[in-house]
């Protein structure tokens, strides 16, 4: 991954060889309008003597998102070729646009070592250092390959990326750059943890992988072990792992920051593969399995991002992880587990085992009395079928958390919506039997039923958001900085909302 720096040089002083900058789409309805430059781009192609219009005019480029076109400067400039990023329509433009272009210059930054990127000053309403935050994290997170298992993996050749932002101070161009830094490593550490074959996560490898993930920071690491779950009585992530031939683990981290004002509390389903249990999934379900970790990753790398920003908040992360297997020790459908919290649950589909393993979590964390939950989870195939691949579900008993997550969800480009908690209506459906609950209630609102579950076991008067990313933690398309595989999602909105709420 190459390293992004920022300076307040204009773009035309660069001596990198290749420089990135950008054009603006026709406003949407005048298509035969040729794209217009932004202002980095006329002072380079000012300075390099040659009309850039009409190249891109030539070359019939539309000037979307993303879309890049090389023009060689033949001699006109220390630089031997200016990279034009698309940024689709102006008055559509925003941070996450400037992200994508970032993506777009690195990937288009083929055979150069050092990019200038010339792309922060074009958007009047975002603030320069946020503009240079989101193009650093771009092309960080564009640059970004999961090649541990490849034998013959190509070396990624930029090395450098600096970003030319001329309207803003020198320091807080720097400090934009940090925080970028700390957020795609974040993203990237998260994506590589759900990259991770299931056979190299199991839960005891997991839990030391995160507490090696931690080493150097201020962040206290606390791990449970079976007997210490089974001390502690958490039924729910017991039951969950006894079929797999690797025990489960409950990971707690902490960073108390002195003079912290409030607690917050994370939560990740931590499955390191789930094949369903003794209800198992058909193949092609399985396939992206491995993923079903991806809360507990979110959380492993939002707190590691959050110390190293050193954010003014406690946070407790608490990671869920066992290994979802069916055999002869795995848990029986109408089985009956008892909590953490002593609540019975019968198990009517062993495949709704993440409800399961965050019950116990939720009663963990509860019992710090944080002054709010949020969980991240990998929770239900209802909540692809509902919202796809790009927009992640929200569920939440508090209106101001929910609020303050979903704006955060838009300023990172990470697409996020409400669905009712519903007790009121559905409430009903989660008693079980001849238990206290029963796991699982009909295919019908599936994933509001797991919430309500989750809900159960949320402490009282302590405000709850629940993220369900089962549609979302993975995407078999590339699209600007996501690339095939882990999108990492949902890491850059709760460092988003624990630095600015
Ligand atoms: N891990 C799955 C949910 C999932 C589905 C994640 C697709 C990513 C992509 C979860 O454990 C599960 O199997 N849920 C079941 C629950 C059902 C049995 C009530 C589901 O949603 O089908
Ligand atoms: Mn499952
Ligand atoms: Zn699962």
């Amino acid at each position: 991954m190459p390293t992004v720096e920022a300076t307040t040089r204009p773009l035309a002083d660069s001596d990198a060889p290749l420089l990135a900058v950008g054009a603006f789409a026709p406003a949407s309805g005048e298509r035969t309008d040729p794209p217009e430059l932004a202002t980095d781009a006329s002072a380079v192609a000012e300075a390099a003597g040659f009309d850039l219009g009409a190249e891109l005019v030539a070359a019939g480029f539309d000037g979307s998102v993303g879309a890049t076109l090389r023009v060689p400067t033949r001699g006109s400039l220390p630089a031997a070729t200016l990279l034009v990023v698309g940024l689709g329509p102006r008055e559509d433009a925003g941070t996450d646009t400037l992200r994508r272009a970032g993506a777009a210059a690195a990937l288009g930054a083929e055979r150069v070592d050092r990019l200038g990127v010339g792309l922060s000053d074009v958007l009047d309403d975002v603030d320069p250092a946020d503009a240079v935050q989101a193009i650093a994290e771009g092309v960080l997170l564009g640059s970004y390959r999961f090649e541990s298992y490849r034998s013959d993996a190509p070396p990624f050749e930029l090395e450098a990326a600096t970003i030319h932002v001329v309207d803003a101070a020198q320091d807080a161009a720097q400090q934009a750059v940090e925080v970028a830094r700390a957020t795609a490593g974040a993203g990237t550490l998260a994506r590589d943890l759900i990259n991770t074959p299931p056979q190299d996560k199991r839960p005891p490898a997991l839990a030391d992988r995160v507490a090696a993930e931690m080493a150097d920071l201020p962040i206290e690491v606390r791990v449970l072990d079976e007997a210490a779950l089974e001390e502690g009585g958490y039924g729910g992530i017991l039951g969950v792992g006894q079929g797999s031939s690797e025990p489960p683990r409950l990971v707690e981290l902490t960073y108390a920051p002195e003079g912290a004002e409030r607690h917050v509390a994370l939560v990740g389903k931590g499955i390191t593969f789930d094949t369903g249990g003794i209800s198992l999934k058909p193949s092609t379900a399985m396939e992206t399995m491995k993923t079903d970790m991806g809360g507990a990753a979110t959380v492993t790398a939002v707190i590691k991002g959050a110390a190293q920003l050193g954010l003014p908040v406690k946070i407790t992360a608490i990671l869920a992880l066992a290994e979802n297997m069916p055999s002869g020790t795995a848990t029986r459908v109408s089985d009956v587990l008892t909590m953490k919290d002593g609540t019975t649950v019968e198990v009517i589909n062993t495949d709704a085992e993440g409800r399961l393993v965050l019950g116990d979590a939720l009663v963990h964390a509860s019992e710090l009395e944080p002054d709010a939950i949020v969980d991240v989870a990998t929770l239900t195939g209802a909540a692809v079928v509902a919202l796809g691949d790009r927009i992640s579900v929200l569920i939440a008993d508090d209106d101001e958390l929910a609020d303050a997550l979903l704006a955060a969800g838009t300023t990172t480009g990470e697409p996020t919506w409400r669905l009712p908690l519903a007790a009121d209506e559905y409430g009903d459906r989660l008693e079980g039997a001849i238990a206290d609950l029963k796991n699982t209630g009909g295919r019908e609102a599936g994933t509001i039923f797991a919430a309500l579950f989750l809900h159960r076991f949320v402490g009282d008067d302590i405000p709850w958001a629940h993220l369900d990313i089962a549609g979302t933690a993975w995407t078999t398309s590339e699209r600007g900085y996501l690339s095939k595989g882990a999108t990492g999602v949902s890491v850059r909105t709760l460092l988003q909302w624990l630095r600015t709420s």
